[in-house]
This record gives C-alpha cells, structure tokens and sequence, in this order.
C-alpha cells in the first residue's frame, strides 16, 4: 500500500502517468472516491500519457468509454483503454449486461472504473484499488493497494 498526495489536478494527472509505467501485468485500476475527489481527472492523465489526444470527458451518462490505442503511442501492451463510471448502476448484477467482465479478462484492455465498489461481488481480485479523498480544494490523498 502506498499514498501520496497531490496538490493540484495537473500532479494527480502526472501522478496517473507514473502508476500506469508501474502496472507490471495488472490491466484493471478500481478508483474509489466522492464526487469530484479526482477519478475522472487521474483518468484522463493515463489517457494523456497513453497518446490520447481527444478529450476524455466523463463516462458518467453512457457508462462505457472505448479508446483505441496507437500502437506506437503506447509504451505498454495496451491496445484500447475503456474508462467506465458505474455511478448510475443500482445493482452490481448490471455489470454482467454492461460485458465489462469479458472485457477486463482480455490483458490488452487497460480497464478504469469509477465508482468501483458498484461491481460488488464482481470486482476482479486481481486489480490495483485506487482511493482518493478529498483534502481541501487543490489537496486530494491517494492510496494505492495492488492485490492479486
Ligand atoms: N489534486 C487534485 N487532484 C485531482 N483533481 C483536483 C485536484 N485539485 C483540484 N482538483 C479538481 O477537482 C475536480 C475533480 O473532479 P473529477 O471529475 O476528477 O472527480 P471524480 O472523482 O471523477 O468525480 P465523479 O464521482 O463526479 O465522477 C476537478 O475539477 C479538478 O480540477
Ligand atoms: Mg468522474
């Protein structure tokens, strides 16, 4: 278990950058948090360092955002990053209908999902938890637990 903090959206951003060079075989990030404690945000800088180039809005109303991956961009093995917020789903059953099972069993599929602990019983054991809490405007705390 690890934590740091950030002081502003840009660090959480470089933040993301640096854990995403450390993943090491983990495909899935489980990132836990209130409203506006920095997922989204962290999101978007594995997005940025992964060479996307288009805007990476929230997923909050469509639940699943696909990004394909130039191969030459990536110094990973990733070939699609699928950010995910499952804020709106009321029963973990709905992640079976949403294939996200399916599609974080395939290690070329780099997985972020907001609002994890929706998942339930179906979060994968073998992911990296990300916490974030908020600290004061431009402060959040992050944790970091690898299990497998
Ligand atoms: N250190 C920081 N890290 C991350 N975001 C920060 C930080 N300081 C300020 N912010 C701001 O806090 C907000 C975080 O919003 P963000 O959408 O990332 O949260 P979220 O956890 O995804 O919320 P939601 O649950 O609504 O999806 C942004 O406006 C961002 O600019
Ligand atoms: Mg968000």
């Amino acid at each position: 278990m690890k934590t740091i903090i950030t002081h502003s959206a840009e660090d959480t951003k470089k933040f993301a950058a640096k854990l995403l060079a450390s993943l090491q075989g983990n495909n899935v990030l489980a990132l836990y948090g209130d409203l506006g404690s920095g997922k989204t945000t962290f999101s978007q800088g594995i997005g940025k360092a992964l060479g996307i180039t288009r805007r990476m809005i929230s997923p909050t109303f469509v639940v699943i955002r696909n990004y394909t991956l130039q191969v030459k961009s990536s110094t990973l093995q990733f070939a699609n990053l699928y950010h995910i917020d499952l804020y709106r789903v009321q029963n973990p059953k709905e992640v079976l209908d949403l294939g996200i099972l399916d599609l974080m069993k395939d290690p070329t599929n780099l997985v972020l999902i907001e609002w994890a602990e929706k998942m339930g019983e179906y979060v994968p054991n073998k992911r990296v938890d990300v916490r974030f809490e908020y600290m004061d405007e431009e402060k959040r705390k992050i944790t970091i637990n690898k299990l497998t």
